[in-house]
C-alpha cells in the first residue's frame, strides 16, 4: 500500500509517498480503507519535530514513527474473526491517537477502539474533519471548564480547528459565545453560530473587563496573565497550548476552588473509552445538524507536502484534509 513517510525532522518537503507493507489484524481488529484523513498541527510539530522537548515523545533523532496522521475516515475492508460490532462494507471514522498511521490507503484499527459509523449524509472528508476538533473541544469546555447555559465564553482562534468545533459546542451547551479571529475569518465564525466576532487586527479582547466566564485559547496565542482582567472574577483560562504558568496554576477538572483559575487539557491522552463515548455524541451532534465540518480544503494524497504547508502556515479555517482515494469526496456516510 501507499503511505505518506517521514523519516527525519524538517520542512514539509520531507514528506514522501512511498510503497510500505499493509498492516496484518488481530481477531479483535479492523482493516480500513482509508478515503480521507487529515494534516494537523500534531503531525506539524511531529514533523518538525519542535519545541525540542517533543522529541521525548516523538523520537529523538528521527521521527519514531514514520506515518503521521492520526484521524480517518473511510470503508472497512477485513474484520477479525472475533468481530461483531462491523462488517466488511462499513463506512466508518475515527482516532488511532496516540499514535499515528493514518497517512496510509489502511490502517488497522482496534474494533472496541475510538472508531464509529460515519454520521448519515457526511461523506469521508467530512467526518473526518470533525473529529480532531470536537475531541479536543468537548472535554476542554464540558469537562474542563464546566460550560453552563447563559455564561459567556470567549474562543480564541475561532476559526482553526479546536476554535470552530468549540464555537459550536459552546453555542450547543447554551453559552454565549465570542469568537476571536482575524478580518478574513470573521463571516465564517459567525456563520458557526457565534454571538459576536472579534476581529484580533482591530480589537483586542484582553480589554474587557470582568466580561468573560470562560476564556478557551484554542490557539495558545494570549496568556492567562494577558487574559486575567477580561475575566468574571470566578472565570476560568483554558489553553491548548501548555507554559509554565499555566502549569504552575492547573486545576483538576472538577475542582471547587473559586477565583480566576488556569487550566490545560491533554486530550490525546484521554482512555480510549471516554474518546469512543465522545465519537459516539459528536456522531449525533452531527446527525443532528448540531455542529457541520469545517473544512479548509480537500487535497489528494500526491498533495500531502501542500496539505503540510498550509497546516505550517497557522492560519488554516477548520481541517485540511488529504482525501486518499477519490472516494474521500463522496457524499453520504452509508456503505
Ligand atoms: N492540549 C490538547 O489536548 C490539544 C489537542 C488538540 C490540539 N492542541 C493544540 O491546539 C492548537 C490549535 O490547533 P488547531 O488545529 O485548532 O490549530 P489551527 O487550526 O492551525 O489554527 C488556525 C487558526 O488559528 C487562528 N489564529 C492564528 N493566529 C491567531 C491569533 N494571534 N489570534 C487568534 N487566532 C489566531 C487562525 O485564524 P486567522 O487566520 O483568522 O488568524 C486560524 O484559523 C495547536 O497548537 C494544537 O497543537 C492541543
Amino acid at each position: 500500500m501507499r503511505a505518506a513517510i517521514v523519516e527525519r525532522y524538517g520542512a514539509a518537503d520531507v514528506v514522501r509517498i512511498r510503497e510500505v507493507d499493509e498492516p496484518v489484524i488481530g481477531a479483535r481488529e479492523l482493516l480500513v480503507r482509508v478515503e480521507a484523513t487529515t494534516v494537523g498541527a500534531t503531525d506539524s510539530a511531529n514533523r518538525t519535530g519542535r519545541p525540542a522537548f517533543a522529541r521525548v515523545f516523538f523520537g529523538l533523532r528521527r521521527p519514531k514513527h514514520p506515518v503521521f496522521g492520526y484521524d480517518f475516515a473511510g470503508v472497512i475492508e477485513r474484520t477479525g474473526s472475533d468481530v461483531t460490532r462491523f462488517a466488511p462494507g462499513d463506512a466508518v471514522y475515527g482516532t488511532l491517537a496516540p499514535s499515528p498511521g493514518a497517512h496510509a490507503e489502511f490502517v488497522r484499527v482496534a474494533a472496541d477502539g475510538v472508531v464509529a459509523r460515519v454520521p448519515d449524509g457526511l461523506s469521508a472528508a467530512e467526518a473526518v474533519a470533525i473529529v480532531d476538533g470536537y475531541l479536543t473541544a468537548i472535554p476542554f469546555l464540558r469537562d474542563g471548564a464546566r460550560v453552563r447555559a447563559g455564561q459567556t465564553v470567549l474562543v480564541n482562534g475561532a476559526s482553526g480547528t479546536v476554535g470552530s468545533a468549540a464555537v459550536q459546542y459552546a453555542k450547543h451547551l447554551g453559552a454565549t459565545v465570542v469568537g476571536v479571529c482575524s478580518t478574513r475569518h470573521v463571516e465564517l465564525v459567525r456563520s458557526l453560530g457565534a454571538d459576536e466576532v472579534i476581529d484580533y487586527t482591530r480589537e483586542d479582547f484582553t480589554d474587557a473587563k470582568g466580561r468573560f466566564d470562560v476564556i478557551f485559547d484554542a490557539v495558545g496565542k494570549r496568556s492567562f496573565r494577558e487574559s486575567r482582567a477580561a475575566m468574571t472574577p470566578d472565570g476560568i483560562y483554558l489553553s491548548t497550548v501548555p507554559s509554565l504558568a499555566v502549569m504552575l496554576r492547573r486545576r483538576r477538572a472538577g475542582s471547587t476552588d473559586t477565583g480566576r483559575r488556569a487550566g490545560i487539557l491533554f486530550t490525546g491522552l484521554r482512555s480510549g473509552p471516554d474518546k469512543a463515548a465522545d465519537l459516539a455524541l459528536i456522531s449525533q451532534l452531527a446527525e443532528g445538524s448540531s455542529i457541520v465540518p469545517v473544512i479548509d480544503r480537500v487535497l489528494p494524497f500526491e498533495e500531502i507536502v501542500a496539505a503540510h504547508r498550509r497546516v505550517d502556515g497557522g492560519h488554516k479555517a477548520g481541517s485540511v484534509v488529504v482525501a486518499i482515494d477519490a472516494a474521500g469526496v463522496r457524499a453520504g456516510g452509508a456503505s
